[in-house]
């Protein structure tokens, strides 16, 4: 089982704004998720689902969190608790594509993180990715992106759990 983290972050851990969407549209950086989590589960919380302007996302299988049992989407499996995410990640890497309550609850669950560092805080931020330690991550990769006057400078760093003794 993995349950692996998928967010881009301005420099204040901001994700979103006040009209539920993303701070940011990089489209390398938009490419990556995609190639990250193609052909496999993500799961999202229903305000991102409601926020995506073309759904599902294809070639994955999309589940959306929700409290309201009555919820149906075309393309999308409802989930009513956290628990059910451990059930479907049990023989496979899962991601988990936000939003701000999603990461929130899940981080501390999570084995992997993929996250897009915006060297950026110029947006009006009203969703968080949550403060974690550093401590508690190794940093299995990191790649830096120089930005130019379109885009700002961001940093593609993946994380993994650091084990017990390590
Ligand atoms: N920068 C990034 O990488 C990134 C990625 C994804 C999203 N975003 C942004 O994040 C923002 C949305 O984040 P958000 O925090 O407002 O919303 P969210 O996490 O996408 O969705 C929240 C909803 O999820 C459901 N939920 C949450 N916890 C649950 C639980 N334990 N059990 C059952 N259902 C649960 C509830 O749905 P119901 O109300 O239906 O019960 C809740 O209202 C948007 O602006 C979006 O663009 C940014």
């Amino acid at each position: 089982m993995t349950i692996t983290l998928i967010a881009a972050v301005d420099t204040n851990y901001g994700i979103g704004d006040s009209n539920n969407n993303l701070l940011y549209k990089i489209p390398n950086d938009l490419q990556r998720f995609k190639e990250i989590t193609t052909n496999h589960k993500i799961i999202m919380g229903r305000k991102t689902w409601d926020s995506l302007p073309n759904k599902p996302l294809k070639n994955r299988i999309n589940y959306v969190l929700t409290r309201d049992e009555r919820f149906r989407a075309n393309g999308a499996m409802p989930l009513n608790s956290l628990d059910e995410i451990k059930y479907i990640a049990e023989n496979e890497e899962i991601f988990i594509i936000g939003g701000a309550e999603l990461y929130h609850q899940t981080i501390d669950m999570a084995d992997k993180m993929y996250l897009t560092y915006i060297f950026d805080s110029s947006k009006d931020a009203a969703t968080y990715f949550p403060k974690f330690s550093y401590m508690d991550w190794n940093v299995d990769k990191s790649v830096l992106h120089v930005g130019d006057k379109y885009t700002p400078t961001y940093n593609h760093t993946t994380f993994s759990r650091r084990k017990k003794g390590e």
